[in-house]
């Protein structure tokens, strides 16, 4: 765990956390890091915890006596957001020190209650204080459904920092630089990539809140960004929230120039058409990215699909149906609402064809409004005149793609 002051009497406490599943569900290759702050008037108030699943509470303890403030001297749990990966530590808190006030939105007081069994608990809404004297003066602001309905924003008025929880976070572990003036360009890139699959792990399915909570944020005036995951943004809090526009833009339909291929294949007879789909996107210059299902974490193939500007599905039929694999993966975008993207499909059939039914399915049940082109199917082996119809198709998604493009 390590200590960074922010500004006079506010504090950071972040440590890295690897080798988790993250909500249970995804794998995150580079870890994540958990934030905590401090303020301190002449009250102390905690946003957020930075112990969950199996951390070790002592050690936040330890690390608050030495930046100074001894955790039997908090007042306040301030609770943006009830996820127990920031909440996790309130039962264990509860067992050194009994007369703390847990502030909180509504939505998150119930959840407090039920998780933890807490009821010394101040409920608050837009704009509410709380005054904690030297200077420091905290108020609220909820930012509902980023990602969970409970969540709040809460603002220090004398530094103008906003501490936005999981809003405005990345996924990615910090080595010595958190603040955004001290990233190297390739930790620049390294959090850009770790926050797009945060966004796509995390918030997709929630991006018309993101807006709003983006908007709010800009009527703040924040000259400090402290969010729950990832740096600090005190250079250029502008950057982050540009960021997280871009992404909920790529949530619906935009992305990166680049291709992402989602593609599955029983006995290598669509795998042919893959190489040569591969083969001509090489010959026109477009970056693309190869998802092959099932071997990709869910985490990854939905990161990469949502900063993509176009998709080929390249899948066969299996059992009547889309290759199954990559009908699951599909499934998972589409309740992610990813939608709107410029897409292409090709695979191969045996003894029936039936997956583009399914596709069709998949895409009308989750709304995906994503603008295919024609799609090409084959019987067995893709013969000269498929692959000419997977040409011809490959370079229509190129052209499509064109006016998705969000750099
Ligand atoms: Fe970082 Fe939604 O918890």
């Amino acid at each position: 765990m390590k200590k960074l002051k922010i500004a006079d009497g506010i504090y950071m406490l972040t440590m890295n956390v690897e080798d988790v599943l993250f909500e249970g569900i995804w794998e995150i290759a580079n870890g994540v890091t958990l934030n905590s702050y401090i303020v301190q008037g002449d009250k102390t108030a905690i946003i957020d915890g930075v112990i969950g699943w199996d951390g070790v509470p002592e050690t936040l303890y330890k690390n608050l006596e030495e930046i100074g403030v001894d955790p039997k001297s908090i007042d306040y749990l301030i609770v943006n957001h009830m996820e127990p990966d920031h909440s996790g530590w309130i039962s264990n808190f509860r067992k050194i020190k009994d007369d703390f006030t847990i502030i909180c939105t509504d939505k998150a007081a119930k959840m407090v209650a039920s998780f933890y069994g807490e009821d010394k608990i101040r409920v608050v809404k837009e704009g509410d204080t709380l005054d904690l004297g030297k200077g420091k003066i905290l108020s609220f602001h909820p930012v509902p459904n980023v990602h969970w309905p409970d969540t709040m924003y809460t603002f220090e008025k004398d530094t103008k920092t906003l501490f936005s929880c999981d809003m405005f976070g990345a996924f990615g572990r910090m080595g010595d630089h958190c603040f955004d003036d001290e990233l190297t360009p390739d930790e620049v890139e390294f959090f850009e990539i770790e926050g797009i699959r945060y966004y796509s792990n995390v918030m997709a399915t929630f991006t018309p809140s993101v807006k709003k909570a983006i908007e709010k944020a800009k009527t703040l005036e924040v000259k400090t960004i402290a969010p729950g995951h990832g740096p600090v943004y005190r250079k250029n809090p502008g950057k982050i929230m540009d960021d997280y526009s871009r992404f909920a833009q790529y949530a619906e339909g935009a992305g990166k120039n680049e291709i992402t291929i989602l593609w599955g294949s029983m006995y290598g007879m669509t795998e042919k058409a893959v190489k040569y789909a591969e083969s001509i996107l090489k010959r026109e210059g477009v970056k693309y990215n190869k998802l092959k299902m099932p071997l990709e974490s869910e985490s990854e193939m939905v990161a990469t699909i949502l900063r993509s500007a176009g998709i080929i599905v390249a899948a066969p039929t299996y059992e009547y149906k889309l290759f199954p694999p990559v009908a699951t993966a599909l499934n998972e975008v589409g309740r992610k609402k990813i939608t709107g993207k410029a897409a292409f499909r090709f695979g191969s059939y045996g003894w029936s064809g039936g997956a583009e039914k399914e596709l069709a399915e998949i895409l009308e049940r989750n709304k995906m409004n994503w603008d295919f082109i024609e799609s090409v199917e084959f019987e067995g082996a893709p013969r000269e005149e498929d692959l000419k119809r997977v040409e011809a198709g490959v370079l229509a998604l190129i052209e499509k793609m064109k006016s998705k493009v969000v750099a």
